[in-house]
């Protein structure tokens, strides 16, 4: 039986939205507490969440900019 993989969504101008069976782990390998039941969970890419390594939606208030895109093929 095989895992379902993990995704990792670049969302524009917000958070890398990861799904599937993952952990957050601290510099010293401690877990992060996950919410239950929650299918992915939101990790800030702008620097300004109060609750990093999640993002908190100040995304948002500071108007992050980046909108990459895979290359093609
Ligand atoms: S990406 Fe949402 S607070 Fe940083």
């Amino acid at each position: 039986m095989s895992e379902s993989p993990v995704i990792i969504r670049v969302r524009d101008n917000g958070p890398y939205v990861v799904e599937g069976p993952i952990q957050v782990v601290d510099a010293e390998g401690k877990a992060f507490p996950l919410p239950a039941g929650k299918p992915a969970i939101a990790l800030c890419r702008c620097g300004h969440s109060k609750n990093k390594p999640f993002c908190d939606g100040s995304h948002r208030t500071v108007a992050f900019q980046a909108s990459e895109r895979a290359p093609a093929g």
